[in-house]
């Protein structure tokens, strides 16, 4: 049975009721797991307001800020942890950014600095935060990624973002072979495309879901708790034997060639 009572997860990447990491935080608080949050923070606090309102009712005993691309913020959020719960048992990494000029158009017309800060917030992101999370990990441990199938295969206009997942996938696997030591596993899910803050800004995010719509075996795309139930899977013992692994959950669209 899938059963994460006991668990201590921390999810981070919710920005609204849209964010796969919200599909995801309401299938680990179905499974028991009990759930700390993290939020991006900005200068006016709106974020900080709208998300602990959204996730008041999975009642979070952590609510922490987590700018990725502060250190600071990054070892303040693990030492929460470590004060407040002692350790972790599941790491969600479900956030990603890359400028609008990344995210459409020739790729080769991207500039240094948006491929420096797409690569750093969507992929060195990932090794960052398990990093921070590792000592804190107990055996059985269990970090889940999300990925996308432009990582792997020329999407039109993911183009920036391709090259950030590609790398976050790599990462997975050195970090599966790390981690492995601990009885810590690591794996990503390779979601199909869902409307959300993050896919709005990828020109033509409405034609990928129309052409997964047309071509996979399913005729459909997903949507985050069918990304949640597969998070949950991965993140409990069911799943143990698993680890460095890319789960595709696109409704098929990733075995078709025509
Ligand atoms: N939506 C899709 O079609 C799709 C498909 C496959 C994979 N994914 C991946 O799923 C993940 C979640 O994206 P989403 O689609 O739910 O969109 P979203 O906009 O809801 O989530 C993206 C999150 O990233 C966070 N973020 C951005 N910069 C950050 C920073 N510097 N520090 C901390 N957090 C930061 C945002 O606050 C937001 O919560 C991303 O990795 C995305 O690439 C999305």
């Amino acid at each position: 049975m899938l059963d994460l009572n006991g668990k201590n997860a921390l999810v981070t990447g919710i920005a609204n009721n849209r964010s796969i990491a919200w599909g995801i935080a309401q299938q680990l608080h179905q499974a028991g797991a009990n759930l700390g949050i993290t939020f991006l923070p900005d200068e006016k606090g709106r974020y900080e307001k709208k998300v602990q309102e959204l996730v008041e009712p999975l009642a979070p005993s952590l609510f922490v800020p987590c700018d990725v691309q502060n250190d600071q913020q990054v070892k303040e959020t693990f030492a929460t942890v470590a004060q407040k719960w002692g350790h972790l048992d599941i790491l969600i990494h479900c956030l990603a950014f890359a400028d609008k000029e990344g995210l459409s158009g020739d790729f080769s017309g991207v500039s240094r600095e948006a491929f420096s800060r797409a690569l750093e917030i969507s992929t060195y992101s990932l090794t960052n935060l398990v990093r921070s999370a590792k000592p804190l990990l107990r055996e059985g441990g269990s970090v889940v990624t999300l990925s996308y199938i432009g990582g792997v295969r020329v999407i039109p206009n993911y183009n920036l973002m391709g090259i950030a997942k590609a790398g976050l996938e790599m990462s997975v696997r050195y970090l599966a072979a790390e981690l492995g030591e601990q009885n810590v596993r690591i794996n990503a899910i390779s979601a199909g495309p869902i409307r959300t803050l993050a896919s709005s800004a990828v020109g033509g995010i409405l034609e990928m879901i129309h052409h997964v719509e047309k071509v996979a075996p399913l005729h459909r795309t997903v949507t985050p708790t069918e990304v949640g139930n597969v998070a949950a899977f991965l993140c409990s013992d069911l799943s143990s034997g698993m680890t460095g692994q890319i789960l595709y959950v696109d409704g098929g669209y990733e075995i078709m060639g025509m």
